[in-house]
Formats: structure tokens, C-alpha cells, sequence
């Protein structure tokens, strides 16, 4: 397979893509890293992707920001952050690439248990993650083609316990091998609409 896999030089990224590589070849496209460029958050960007790559196969995005800080400090901009980026980056890597996945292909996107599990200073970060959930929900219903859309949602992923484990007190770290198979299931399976949660129920 041919597969797209934006913020593949991430936390996450990177170890989905080795994963990958393995057996598929592999696009990598960041803002500034990877093979190719794109700012999700910028829908001609995208479109400018996926005429310099064409086609691919399957389509996984495992980057998008949005603003933490506590919602007393939050102004309507600082909300919109999350709302360009995380959330209409997805939406827009999906309405654009619709033309650029073949039949039969995938598209896989990345929220979080905050959707589930919100902690202090994230009432952005979450409101996003729980709109993607709703948006891969619908959108199944109406992709052509046999194109198929999940997103996976993990905790606090193993590799990033140094720098996030005081915002998640009592969460268990997420092993990176459960991490990648949240992907693998959606681009190598059949699943279509789900949401993949990667942690327990806390
Ligand atoms: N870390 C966790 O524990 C965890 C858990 C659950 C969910 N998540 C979610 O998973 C995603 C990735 O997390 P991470 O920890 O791997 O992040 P990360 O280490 O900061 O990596 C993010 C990657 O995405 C790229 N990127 C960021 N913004 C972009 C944009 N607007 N357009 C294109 N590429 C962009 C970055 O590359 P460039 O700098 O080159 O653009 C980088 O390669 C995030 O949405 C995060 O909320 C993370």
C-alpha cells in the first residue's frame, strides 16, 4: 500500500511510520519535516499535497494542535486554534483527499481520550476530539468507493510521559506497540466509522 502518514516524524508518528515502513511505502509529510509539506490547518495546503503526491492508498493523520489553558484564560481566538488545526485539518484532509484515496482505501484520524477523559485546561483539546468522533461517525455513511474512515483515541501514549504526565494524574501510559496497532486496525482492516479507543476505561 501507498500510505500518507501526516506528522509522521511526531511522538506517535514516527513509530507508526518504522512500523509501516515495513511492509508499505511510506509518504511522511509535516510542516517541516518529512518527505513532503503540508499545514493541515490550511486547506490549500492540503490540496497542494496531494497534487505533488497523487494517489495513495491510505491516508493517516497523527497531528493537529489545539490551545490548553484554563478556560478563564481562554479567548475566542485561542479557541479557534484547535478549530482550524485539529479539527477542520482533519475534516479537510478527508473532503479534499476523498479524490486522492483509491477505491477501497482508508482514511485514519487522531484524537484522544480527552474526548472521554477530560483533565483541567483542556476544554478545547477536548470539545475537538469529541467533534472528530461525530464527524467519523457521519461521514462513513457517504464516502464513495469503498473508502473507509476511522480515528484512533489513545491515553497518554508511553513516549510522552515525560513531558505530559503531570496534566494526566493517575493514567496509565499507553505501551507504543498498542498505540501502533490502533492503526494498523484501521488501515489493514475493514472497520469503517469506529472509533478506536486505546485505554481502559479510567
Ligand atoms: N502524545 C500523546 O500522549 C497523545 C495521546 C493521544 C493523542 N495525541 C494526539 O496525537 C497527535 C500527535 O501527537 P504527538 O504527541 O505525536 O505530537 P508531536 O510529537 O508534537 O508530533 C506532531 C507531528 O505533527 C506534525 N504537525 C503538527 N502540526 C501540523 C500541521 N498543522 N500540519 C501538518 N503537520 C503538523 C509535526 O511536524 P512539523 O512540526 O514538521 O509540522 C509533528 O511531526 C496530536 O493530535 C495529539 O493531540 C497525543
Amino acid at each position: 500500500m501507498k500510505i500518507l502518514i501526516i506528522g509522521g516524524k511526531g511522538t506517535i508518528g514516527k513509530r507508526v511510520s518504522d512500523h509501516f515502513a515495513g511492509k508499505h511505502d511510506i509518504i511522511i509529510a509535516g510542516r517541516d519535516s518529512g518527505d513532503v509539506t503540508v499545514d493541515i490547518a490550511d486547506s490549500k495546503s492540503i490540496a497542494a499535497m496531494f497534487e505533488s503526491i497523487g494517489n495513495v492508498d491510505a491516508a493517516v493523520c497523527i497531528a493537529g494542535e489545539a490551545k490548553w489553558a484554563a478556560f478563564d484564560a481562554m479567548t475566542e481566538e485561542d479557541f479557534y486554534i484547535g478549530l482550524r488545526s485539529k479539527l477542520m485539518g482533519q475534516v479537510n484532509l478527508v473532503r479534499i483527499g476523498q479524490n486522492f484515496v483509491n477505491a477501497g482505501g482508508s482514511f485514519t484520524l487522531t484524537t484522544g481520550i480527552l474526548a472521554d477523559h477530560p483533565v483541567e485546561l483542556t476544554t478545547s483539546a477536548a470539545m475537538v476530539n469529541g467533534a472528530i468522533h461525530s464527524f467519523v461517525k457521519a461521514v462513513c455513511l457517504e464516502l464513495k468507493n469503498g473508502i473507509r474512515v476511522n480515528v484512533v483515541s489513545s491515553g497518554l501514549v508511553e513516549d510522552a510521559v515525560e513531558k505530559y504526565e503531570a496534566y494526566f494524574p493517575g493514567h496509565n501510559a499507553i505501551p507504543m506497540n498498542k498505540v501502533i496497532n490502533g492503526y494498523v486496525k484501521s488501515v489493514e482492516g475493514k472497520e469503517t466509522g469506529e472509533i478506536i479507543r486505546m485505554y481502559d476505561n479510567c
